[in-house]
């Protein structure tokens, strides 16, 4: 699709320069994604102001077939809020429509719209006494919108799921323009095939959230968080069988942290300290949470991680003894991707298996790397809890970063092969975007890809929904 200066100068007449932005400066940070993997060039940024304005933007996008790029917080791991380098897309960003419409604590649910800001989502259901639980190292600068489109993960998805489980209902612009407005906060509602589920983690490919309507639970009122040295992965996935089961199901959070990972935050960003004195070859972060004040979720931790000792399952931990200790120890869980860019080239797998095939895929993974990849260091790690594994590997000290780049794509098919055999995503949590859609196309089952192709076309004939991500047109 083409967009010559007269649509823009239409679609200027149409919303206004205070909605239709040109200028460089404006531009700039939207044409290259999080991981500086890609450089686009933007038609223009929208910034409107009402969901009538995007229903009106996109209307006549679609009548004039503009590509529309959907921006958030750009935190995309896969350069799905980029445009392409043609210049004819028009970047939509929604940082305009932020407002929290409402909070409803008797229902436990509350209605944001897309551009708000996930940690303002998160402070203003805790005003209200209650937990959103999503949460993602991201959540200062990610909008709810950017998370919903994403199907995003996070920390605590062990206990309460994929942002997908967080949703009652949706507000989406569709392509056409029309709105499609279900915002209910109904938690059951069995009419007609379920919509709103097609719009999370679409990633922008088949309209335009604006709002959603989510899901609260009580605020945690006891919280018990330990870093724990284990042996080796199979020993992490038998603790959080043991602490799931000894707590009532109460484990918030339980993420895998490597020997390296803290070597490289503590090398490289300032503050963070090893939390136990001697080195192990593997870690876990794990967090019991309730919200009964009185459940005693330390003292059930501390007996279960001492019996765990006495089972070979932990060589050592350490208890946060304060809220600034508990921090410290997810601060430096948080940092492990900025300590890895820091340190040099890095590639990044985001991949999951089920939880108790985990050790045996870090295994034979590890295995294949060393026997077969060069100038590279593994830094694995991530959300064991949910069996959701960053499977990473940073440039050898010493080493040049091409090195390691070069060897990529063998790197990428390898291992996306082994999670296939393992019955495993290639994409647990952080989408296909651009720099997927070719895997997509590889391990999607031929009936599913008709599928979603057909659903592509019905929802957007035209194909102005963010181009080139997801789907191979
Ligand atoms: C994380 O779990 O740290 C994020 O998904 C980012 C990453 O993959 O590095
Ligand atoms: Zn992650």
């Amino acid at each position: 699709m083409t967009a010559g200066n007269g649509s823009l100068a239409r679609l200027e007449a149409l919303l206004g320069a205070d909605v239709i932005r040109t200028a460089a400066a404006e531009l700039e940070p939207l044409q290259q994604d999080h991981r500086r993997l890609y450089q686009g060039r933007a038609l223009a940024l929208a910034l409107p102001r009402t969901v009538e304005e995007v229903s009106t933007l996109l209307a006549f996008c679609h009548a004039q077939r503009i590509g529309v790029v959907p921006h958030a917080g750009n935190t995309s791991y896969c350069g799905g809020a980029t445009p392409d380098a043609s210049g004819t897309q028009l970047v939509l960003s929604l940082r305009r429509l932020a407002a929290i419409r409402a909070v409803d604590p008797l229902n436990y649910s509350m209605v944001a719209e897309a551009g708000c800001i996930l940690a303002t989502l998160q402070q203003a259901a805790a005003a209200a006494d209650r937990f959103f639980p999503l949460s993602l190292g991201s959540e200062g600068s990610c909008q709810i919108g950017g998370n919903l489109s994403t199907n995003a993960g996070g920390l605590n998805v062990v206990r309460y799921g994929m942002t997908r489980d967080l949703v009652l209902g949706l507000e989406v612009v569709l392509p056409d323009g029309r709105l499609l407005s279900s915002l209910s906060s109904v938690r059951k509602d069995n009419t007609g095939y379920d919509l709103k589920s097609l719009f999370v983690g679409a990633e922008g490919t088949l309209g335009v959230i604006t709002a959603a309507s989510l899901k609260l639970f009580p605020l945690p009122r006891d919280v018990a968080t330990a870093f724990v040295a284990v042996p080796r992965p199979q020993a992490a996935v038998e603790l959080l069988v043991r602490l799931r089961e000894a707590s009532g199901d109460r484990v918030g959070s339980f993420e895998l942290v490597p020997q390296i990972a803290i070597d490289l935050t503590t090398r490289h960003i300032p503050g963070i300290v090893a939390p136990l004195d001697r080195a192990s070859p593997w870690y876990v972060l794990c967090e019991l949470s309730s919200p009964r004040a009185d459940e005693g979720l330390g003292v059930l931790l501390e007996t279960e991680l001492g019996r765990a000792f006495e089972a070979g399952l932990v060589t050592d931990a350490v208890l946060a003894q304060s809220e600034r200790e508990r921090q410290a120890f997810w601060r430096l869980r948080e940092s492990v991707p900025t300590a890895q860019t820091r340190d040099g080239a890095s590639l990044k797998h985001d991949v999951s298996v089920p939880v108790a095939q985990l050790p045996a895929f870090i295994e034979q993974a590890s295995r294949w790397i060393e026997a077969q990849v060069t100038d590279a260091v593994l830094v694995a790690y991530g959300h064991v809890g949910d069996g959701n594994l960053h499977f990473n590997l940073n440039q050898a000290p010493g080493t040049p970063a091409e090195a390691l780049q070069a060897q990529e794509a063998k790197i990428r098919r390898a291992i996306h092969d082994l999670v296939h055999d393992f019955g495993g995503s290639f994409s647990a949590e952080h989408g296909i975007g651009r720099s997927k859609v070719e895997e997509l196309a590889r391990y999607a089952p031929p009936v599913e890809l008709e599928l979603m192709q057909a659903i592509k076309r019905a929802l957007d004939p035209h194909g102005i929904m963010n181009p080139g991500k997801v789907l191979q047109p």
